[in-house]
């Protein structure tokens, strides 16, 4: 991490909270991304100017919230706002000067916040389109990232206190420790986890480590999708 990278961040970070909408759910999963990206760089090769649009993009991706949609004169997003919010999020940060990002980097990091949820990244979406190929990659693989990250802080109560990921040959665990049950988090990273699946071609599989204060007793979250797989770990350390 550079210095200037430190002092973008803080740009970023005053920026969305001027929008008071979670900003504790955002810089979580500004937290957690950052540390999914240091588990999995064997996963994903990328470098550490990556590691810094990710977690921009994080303290960002949810800013189209706390648009007014009556001030933009959006009538999408007069029935139901948090619909289309990834996109007003990336309308915003492109509307934004941020002191340090050039052009490219805001635009990753729009894209980055467009592509945290929903429709994945298609080369006929036109700003997505308009990239080398390498940034595409580059942004297939941060936004998959920053899916389970958000996924992860679903109720946006900061449950996951922490984890570790273990890098298997066809899949990937996710060991949690969390203060609570994360029974909503587990099931956020499931449902955010096509993406990832997609671009690393490996199962995502999460589990739950033994603490104290979460006995691995207790009950496993009781809605389940796709093939992802749930399993619970006793931690040993
Ligand atoms: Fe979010």
């Amino acid at each position: 991490m550079k210095p200037f990278h430190d002092k973008t961040l803080k740009i970023l970070d005053e920026w969305m909270s001027t929008f008071n909408w979670e900003p504790g759910h955002m810089r979580q999963v500004a937290r957690l991304a950052v540390r999914i990206f240091d588990e999995l760089t064997d996963l994903h090769g990328l470098s550490d100017e990556d590691r810094f649009l990710l977690e921009g993009a994080a303290l960002v991706h949810d800013v189209g919230f706390g648009m007014d949609p009556f001030e933009k004169g959006l009538a999408k997003a007069l029935s139901n706002p948090a619909a289309s919010h990834h996109k007003h999020s990336r309308d915003l940060i492109l509307g934004h000067d941020f002191p340090g990002l050039d052009n490219r980097q805001k635009t990753i990091i729009a894209l980055l916040a467009r592509y945290h949820r929903k429709a994945p990244p298609k080369r006929k979406h036109k700003l997505f389109g308009k990239l080398g190929k390498s940034d595409r990659e580059r942004v297939k693989k941060l936004a998959a990232l920053l899916r389970i990250a958000d996924g992860l802080d679903r109720s946006h109560t900061r449950v996951v206190e922490d984890l570790h990921c273990r890098l298997e040959e066809k899949h990937v665990a996710f060991v949690l420790k969390a203060y609570r049950n994360p029974g909503s988090e587990m099931y956020g990273a499931r449902k955010k986890s096509a993406l990832f699946e997609d671009i690393f071609q490996r199962k995502l599989v999460l589990e739950i480590r033994d603490t104290p204060l979460f006995p691995h007793t207790g009950s496993v979250p009781a809605r389940q999708r796709g093939k992802s797989t749930v399993r619970r770990k006793k931690c040993t350390k």
